[in-house]
């Protein structure tokens, strides 16, 4: 264990002292969380094997997981990138700098800890100035997965990923409330047909239409298949209690979630649930209620999931129940994640 220095960071004016800061521990091989747009990311010196062995070890993640290097600008690509194929040469030209991830062909001074060994490397650069601004000061890719010990949600504050990591890094950069909550896009641009492995804020529909034709990991679709992004079967997203997730129509899961609180409740079981703002109006007594906002809303149920997920750790729960969303836009990510976090165990209404 190590003393965790915390140091508030402005996300729209990011301090230059504290930037240089976190650079010099950065050069030096050290673990600096920063936040991004999406969630808070736990960095090390992208081309350092040594270093991005303590992201693991931080974080207790499978060494067979790879992880996303961060660039500050399209430039930085060409110093970990064997080539950019014509696909994610347009994707970066759009969503860049955004919550988009790419997976090129790498280069072979990319570490095998970072790419797990694989013949591809993955690369995103931030929207978030801070991000982006800490690689520019530090002058390298910075290898960051989410901050988060490995199978829990990802933190979208400081104080989340604090929960998690405190005493194994040396420095958290706390620049408020992550602005999307959800981790990036990652789509494989090695193939011919570029291929979506995890939904993001950027969405497939958005990604239809600048390319075309994409395919979609079937592992998305059905959970039986077998995952090709590696981090597919190790991701849980998960709180505490086991949680089982209600898919249908609105009325029906509705109905169905409503009732099966109530049975719980009768047998005695601290009951929680996850549901939208309208669902929320509408549950029985004596249930923990987190809402995470407006089915009409997807953007703010982004912001608040992994919020909501946490707070049940804290809450007294011996069971969650969840309220799908739409897999139309954002709702596929959402969806993807709450699959996750429900290890699988879907009622469908
Ligand atoms: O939004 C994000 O992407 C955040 C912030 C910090 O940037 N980072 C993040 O990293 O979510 P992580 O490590 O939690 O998730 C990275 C995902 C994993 O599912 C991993 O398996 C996949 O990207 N990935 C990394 N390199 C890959 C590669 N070469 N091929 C396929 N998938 C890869
Ligand atoms: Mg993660």
């Amino acid at each position: 264990m190590m003393e965790t220095e915390v140091l508030p960071i402005n996300p729209a004016v990011p301090e230059p002292a504290v930037l240089q800061r976190a650079a010099r521990i950065l050069q030096a091989g050290g673990l600096v969380v920063f936040p991004t747009e999406t969630v808070y990311g736990l960095g090390a010196d992208g081309l350092s094997e040594a270093a991005v062995q303590r992201i693991f070890a931080a974080k207790g993640r499978p060494a067979d997981n790879p992880l996303i290097l961060h660039v500050a600008d399209r430039a930085m690509v060409d110093r970990i990138a064997a080539a950019v194929p014509a696909n994610a040469e347009r994707l970066m030209e759009i969503f860049w700098p955004g919550p988009l991830t790419v997976v090129l062909p790498r280069q072979p001074q990319v570490p095998d800890a970072v790419t797990a060994g694989l013949a591809t490397v993955a690369v995103r650069c931030p929207a978030s100035l801070v991000a982006r601004e800490l690689i520019r000061v530090a002058d390298r890719p910075i290898a960051a997965p989410s901050a988060n010990s490995s199978g829990k949600p990802s933190p979208t504050s400081a104080a989340a990923a604090l929960e998690d990591v405190d005493g194994r890094v040396e420095l958290v950069l706390d620049g408020g409330d992550c602005p999307i909550g959800l981790e990036s896009t990652v789509v494989d641009c090695t193939a011919p047909v570029p291929i979506l492995l995890r939904p993001g804020a950027v969405t497939l529909e958005m990604l239809q239409e600048v390319l075309g034709e994409i395919e979609v990991d079937p592992h998305l679709a059905a959970a039986a298949e077998a995952p090709r992004s590696p981090g597919m079967k190790y991701a849980h997203y998960a709180p505490r209690a086991p949680l089982r997730l209600y898919e249908g129509t609105a009325d029906a899961v509705a109905a169905r979630l409503a009732a099966d609180a109530a049975v719980l409740l009768r047998d005695g079981k601290r009951v929680g649930v996850l549901v939208s703002a309208e669902l929320a109006a509408r549950m029985p007594r004596g249930v923990q209620v987190e809402n995470y906002g407006s089915r009409q809303d997807l953007p703010t149920i982004g912001v608040r999931l992994y919020q909501c997920l946490r707070n049940f750790d804290h809450l007294p729960v011996d069971e969650i129940l969840a309220e799908g969303v739409t897999e139309q836009g954002l709702g596929l990510a959402l969806m993807n994640r709450l699959r996750k976090a429900s290890g699988y165990r879907i009622i469908y209404c």
